[in-house]
Formats: C-alpha cells, structure tokens, sequence
C-alpha cells in the first residue's frame, strides 16, 4: 500500500516536473541574446495555418535560437490583414509607410502632428501616411490599435510576431498591399518611426524625377560583410549568406522609392527567399533587378551629432532624413524647420538634387 503511494508521489513528480520544463521552455522569448537550444525544435508563437519546417531546424543545430526560428518558419509568408487603412487615391503623391511597433504609441502621435501629416503639401502634393505593424505581447490593449486605426485611418497590421527578424515579412506583405491599395502613389518613402523627414525638402528633390523612371535614393551602404559575430544583433552564419560582402543597400532607417522601382520590387520580393535583415533583402532583390541604390548624403541613417543644437538653422539645409529621434526632438525640429523666420531652412535646389 505504502509503495503504491510512494510510486504515485513520485509520478506526479515526475509529471509536474515536466509541466514546469515545457511551460518555462515556452516562456522563453523568441528573439534575444544568444540562446543555444541544440536538442529540441524552437519553441515561438505557433499558427495552425503554417506548419514549422523541423527538417530545417535540424539541419542548423548550432545556431543561435532565433536564427533557427527564422528557418524553421521562413516558408510562411502568407499572413492575414488584421487592421487596414483606406487605400490611395490618383492624386496621392507620396506614400509614407512607416515601421512602427504596437507600443510606439507616442512616436505615431509625434510622426502624425508633424512631418507624417497626412493630406495636401507644397504645389497640391498629397501625402499618404501608413503605420507598418505586426501583433506584440497584451500591452497595449488591441483597443487602443483598433482606436488609432478608426481615428486616424493609418494602421496596417497583419497577424505575424512584431520580431526584428520578422522586418522581411513586413517588406513583403507591404508590397502585397500596396500593389492591392495604394498602386497609384508616385513615390513610397519606407522608413523607421524614430526618423524625422523634411517632408519639404524630400518634395523638392522629388520634383527632378520621374516616377516611371528607377530610382531608389538613401544612404547608401557598399561592401558591407555580414556580421559573424554571434553576440551581435545583425549576426549571420556563412550557412545563411555565403558571400563575403552584401550587395549595396539603403540603410532601412529611411529611402525613397519611385513608383516604377516599388512595382518590379514587388515582383521580385514574391520571388526571394527571405532573408531575416530587410534592407539588405531589399538591396538583394535590387541587384537582381538590375537597379543600383543612388546614394544622398542628406539621408542621415546614422542619425547626426550630439548634442543636438536644433537652433542651429543650417542644420536643416539639404537635409532628406534623420534617423535615431526621440519624439520631443521630432517636435522641436519639426517646429524649427516650419519657422518661417529661419532663414537658412529652404536648401538650395542644387545642394537637394545633389545626388552621387
Ligand atoms: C523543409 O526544409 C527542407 C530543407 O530545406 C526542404 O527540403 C523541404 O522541402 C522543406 N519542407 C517543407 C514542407 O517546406
Ligand atoms: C501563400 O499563398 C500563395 C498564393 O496564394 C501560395 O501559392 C503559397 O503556396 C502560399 N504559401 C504558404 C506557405 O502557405
Ligand atoms: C515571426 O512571426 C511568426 C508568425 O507570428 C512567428 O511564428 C515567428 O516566431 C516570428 N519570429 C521569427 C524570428 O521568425
């Protein structure tokens, strides 16, 4: 009798034991500092729709986590829409699509009351502004997205992890709705929620182009090697990318794209494999396009020096794009740029047009 109970102790050990294991191995972020799990699949969010391809886990055991998750689920590119803006009209000029997350909630507020204001500009331009989201954790609550969606009409979410190596997957399903919705806009400038555009200046430049003409303008980054470090975000095994250098690419904090460009980019992005750091994937669907990043020194992807002196007014002057702002920075920039007393703050044409 003893022993009958000492063994159903013991076996409920053993059961709760293991519940704990699977519950604490599920609980492990997906992304992260390098986590070496060689002996069982990656634990991630599961959807039914797409089956993970273990074959290819197994195949890659000594890779971090997260790189394994990327293979093993890198076959699903077909996720749903679960918010959606309206779509472009024929007089929209330029397309503003913007990676955010969930939780910036601020940044959108700050992007929306400045440069991202939607409507008519300079010479009856119409802007489009478009927030890129996947599906975080609880906070915030779908509520609010679903607020911002109805209030404001710019969120486009789709039913995949908010992850880094995820970017791709946005590039992708981008590309799905703009060829759907928003197929008439002349230019898309892609770009981060922490950049600051001058949305003047970006017109005036785009005024020298054709938007059935290729273009695809940024800061533009040459033989760039994959990171083999695995301790680094942008970490890439030679079993991912072989090649010593990327083909060049616009640094993904912000580029500008003509009409022309986004629709063969379309195309090819269907065609290619993903590959899990973005503006490098779209800089390798570039060069099998045969089209050739032109680079402009007034897209500041790095972001520019600090302290910020905002009150310098040439700071401004030949200036497309500023990347890494908070978003106080964003308004007082924003506030500075508007000020009509400023007098370094329109850049002369040629210093704009000054590609190269
Ligand atoms: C899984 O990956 C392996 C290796 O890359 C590939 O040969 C196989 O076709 C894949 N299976 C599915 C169902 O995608
Ligand atoms: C995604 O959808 C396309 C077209 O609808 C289909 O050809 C493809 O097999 C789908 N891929 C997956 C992994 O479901
Ligand atoms: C990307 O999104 C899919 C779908 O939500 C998820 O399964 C996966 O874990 C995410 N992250 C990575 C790195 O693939």
């Amino acid at each position: 009798m003893f022993r009958r109970v000492g063994w159903l102790v013991l076996y409920s050990l053993v059961v709760l034991l293991s519940c704990l294991f699977f519950l604490k191995r599920d609980a492990q972020p997906a992304r992260g500092p390098v986590v070496r799990q060689p002996f069982w699949a990656p634990s991630g969010p599961r959807h039914s729709s797409c089956p993970p391809n273990h074959t290819v886990a197994n195949s890659f055991l000594f890779l971090p986590n997260r790189h394994r998750l990327f293979l093993t689920y890198r076959h699903c590119r077909n996720f749903s829409i679960l918010l959606a803006p309206s779509g472009c009209t024929e007089d929209t000029f330029l397309l503003l699509a913007i990676k955010s997350q969930p939780g910036h909630v601020e940044q959108r507020a700050a992007i929306r009351n400045t440069w991202g204001r939607a409507g008519s500009w300079a010479k009856g331009r119409q802007l489009k502004l478009v927030f890129l989201l996947g599906v975080a954790g609880p906070t915030p609550p779908a509520q609010l997205l679903a607020y911002e969606s109805r209030e404001f009409d710019d969120i486009l979410q789709w039913d995949f992890a908010e992850d880094f190596f995820n970017l791709t997957l946005k590039e992708l399903h981008l590309q799905r709705w703009v060829a759907a919705a928003c197929p008439q806009a002349h230019f898309m400038l892609k770009g981060d929620d922490d950049v600051f555009v001058h949305v003047p200046n970006v017109l005036e430049f785009l005024d020298g182009w054709d938007p059935a003409q290729d273009l695809l303008v940024g800061d533009v980054i040459r033989q760039a090697p994959p990171n083999r470090n695995t301790n680094v975000k942008y970490f890439i095994p030679p079993t991912m990318y072989r090649a010593n250098y990327y083909p060049p690419y616009a640094g993904g904090g912000g580029y500008v794209m003509s009409r022309a460009t986004v629709q063969r980019l379309q195309a090819a992005v269907e065609e290619a494999e993903l590959f899990p750091i973005d503006d490098v994937f779209v800089g390798m669907c570039l060069r099998k396009l045969g089209v050739s990043p032109t680079h402009h020194a007034g897209f500041k992807t790095f972001g520019i020096q600090r302290p910020l002196d905002p009150l310098d007014p040439c700071l401004y002057r030949g200036l497309l794009l500023v990347h890494r702002l908070r978003p106080l920075e964003m308004w007082t920039m924003w506030a500075l740029v508007t000020d009509e007393g400023l007098k370094c703050a329109a850049a002369p044409l040629s210093q704009l047009r000054g590609v190269g």
